[in-house]
């Protein structure tokens, strides 16, 4: 794909379609006027018909003889809510709607006139444009045709902004990195279990690694059972697929010895175990790895991007099957740590085998750590498929996460971590019991984690609800969203600025931005469209 970057009228473009942002109050400015007039106000009429009228995600399109041949006006909303990351809504809404016309170049106009900043502008754009493209259907002998995107025009002609070339490029290259790292966690999680067994995954990360420079290593069984990784090994017995401890490694800041461990859930297949699933939706639990695949592609970004910072990502990867010498109800293992833990269901499989990462992101040296996991069902009870719940044991590192992420299409939202959940995960005969009712689920799942962390700070996103969705809305096809690949980079690039260090590399160009301190919710933009429930 070709992305451009140009100060041109937009009828000057070689584009097959000029896509124009539009605000509920029906202002044409910018590139739109422009276009409008070229096009003798045709845009301004289809306003005046009623046809559209900016509300979010509307859709008008127009044809001409003259160029730009088409355009396609997206509405944006309210000009004052607009918020940056809705940018990568717009664009992917476009990608689908002309991609599935034929039309694989399209130009896109950057609302400057709302006061957004050019480069970041450029990079959103760029992101949600290849979030929009992905094919699902490559298993099918005839798959369908993708939504193709082979050209990417970014006009900026307006706004106080001047027009600087060389930041939209580095704008709209880092939004390409990222779009392709995102669709990259969603390809991995989208690959059915067979597929993408712990050993296929732990292949894609080495691929990862020798592609961007990282430092890849792994765990095999026999490695793991020396370092008595007893809870991972509990979960892979019941499975013939070996499990493993897949480990990436990127040291941007050797002068330091801060590391931030990024952890990620990489059960390939869920069937529950002993303790098995109900037979509905069971097959999206291929899905179950979809925070691994997330470490993977945010090491992947990582690697190019460069922040002066020391990452490490931690997939811990097995199945979860009912074999013969499966983990049972009743039985206890014991974690790396030394904790003992009661196993009264065996799918709750997922805090077992991040105990043992956890603890090896410690081992490893981590100063902080994030994990994401589709953790709980609960979670899509708790918060649908609009956000991830955000639990840590440091309210100031879990504020400090949230103001990060909110500037990402991601939505993340907080919650306790009371002293009672911890209460709750303790067992009659071990340490921890890895299942305790149905109340709150999600938070003692976090109160079981909290127990193999020590005193690090340490965020849990449960990405249960968020990681993928059944509903395909007009910007993103249904499964995998590639959460939470846009938060973990921002996250490690954050790191690396709060010592007041410049990056490098393609992150050179990177966004600046003000945050305001508030903690809580990132509550615009985001693959949030589904609102579907899944039974489990
Ligand atoms: N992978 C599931 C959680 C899940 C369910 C993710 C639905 C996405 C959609 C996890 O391993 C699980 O089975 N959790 C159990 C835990 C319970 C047995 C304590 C759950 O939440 O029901
Ligand atoms: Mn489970
Ligand atoms: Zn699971």
């Amino acid at each position: 794909m070709q992305i451009h970057v140009t100060s041109g009228a937009p009828g000057s473009l070689g584009s097959q379609a000029l896509v124009i942002p539009l605000f509920v109050d029906g202002r044409l400015d910018g590139a739109a006027k422009t276009a409008d007039a070229e096009l003798s106000g045709a845009i301004a009429d289809v306003l005046g018909s009623g046809e559209i009228n900016g509300a979010a995600g509307e859709t008008a399109l127009l044809h001409s003889t003259k160029a730009p041949k088409r355009v396609l006006v997206i509405g944006l909303g309210e000009r004052d809510k607009f918020e940056m990351p809705s940018l990568a809504k717009y664009a992917g809404a476009a990608v689908r709607y002309l991609g599935k016309r034929n039309v694989h170049a399209l130009a896109f106009t950057l609302p400057l006139e709302a006061d957004c900043d050019p480069e970041q502008a450029a990079a959103f754009i760029v992101e949600g444009a290849l979030a929009g493209t992905i094919d699902a259907t490559t298993y099918r002998t005839e798959p369908d045709k993708p939504i193709a995107l082979d050209e990417i025009t970014l006009v900026a002609t307006a706004g106080e902004h001047e027009f600087d070339k060389r930041k939209l490029e580095g704008g709209a290259e880092r939004g390409r990195i990222l779009g392709e790292a995102v669709n990259f966690a969603r390809t991995l999680a989208l690959t059915p279990a067979n597929d993408m067994t712990p050993t296929h995954l732990a292949k894609a990360a080495e691929d990862i690694a020798n592609r961007y420079h990282l430092t890849y290593h792994v765990l095999d069984e026999a490695q793991m059972r020396d370092k008595n990784m007893g809870a991972i090994l509990g979960v892979s017995s019941g499975s013939d697929q070996p499990a493993q401890m897949i480990v990436l490694e990127y040291a941007g800041d050797p002068g330091s010895s801060e590391k931030l461990a990024l952890v990620g859930k990489g059960i390939t297949f869920d069937s529950g175990g002993i303790s098995i699933k109900p037979a509905e939706n069971m097959h999206e639990m291929k899905y179950d790895m979809s925070g691994a695949a997330g470490v993977i592609a945010a090491m992947s970004v990582i690697g190019q991007f460069k922040p002066k910072a020391n990452v490490i990502g931690i997939v811990p990867s097995s199945e979860n099957l009912p074999g013969p010498r499966a983990v049972k109800p009743g039985d206890v293992l014991r974690a790396m740590n030394g904790k003992t833990i009661e196993v009264i269901n065996t799918d709750a499989e997922g805090r077992l085998i991040l105990a043992d990462a956890l603890c090896y992101a410690r081992e490893l040296g981590a100063t902080k750590i994030v994990d994401a996991a589709t953790l709980t069902g609960a979670m899509v009870i708790a918060l649908g498929h609009a956000a991830t719940g955000t639990i840590s044991n440091n309210d100031a590192f879990r504020d400090h996460f949230l103001c990060v992420a909110k500037e990402t299409t991601e939505k993340y939202w907080p919650l306790p971590l009371y002293d009672e959940f911890s209460t709750t995960v303790k067992s009659e005969i071990a340490d921890l019991r890895n299942s305790a009712g149905r109340a709150a689920s999600s938070l003692t799942a976090a109160a079981f984690l909290k127990a193999f962390v020590g005193d690090v700070p340490w965020i849990h996103l449960d990405i249960a609800g968020t990681a993928y969705t059944d509903t395909e809305t007009p910007y993103l096809a249904k499964g995998p969203t590639g959460y939470p690949v846009r938060a973990f980079v921002a996250l490690a690039e954050d790191v690396a600025h709060s010592d007041g260090t410049a990056r490098n590399g393609a992150g050179a160009a990177a966004t600046t931005s003000t945050r305001d301190a508030t903690a809580g919710s990132a509550d615009v933009g985001g693959a949030d469209g589904a609102a579907t429930t899944r039974a489990h």
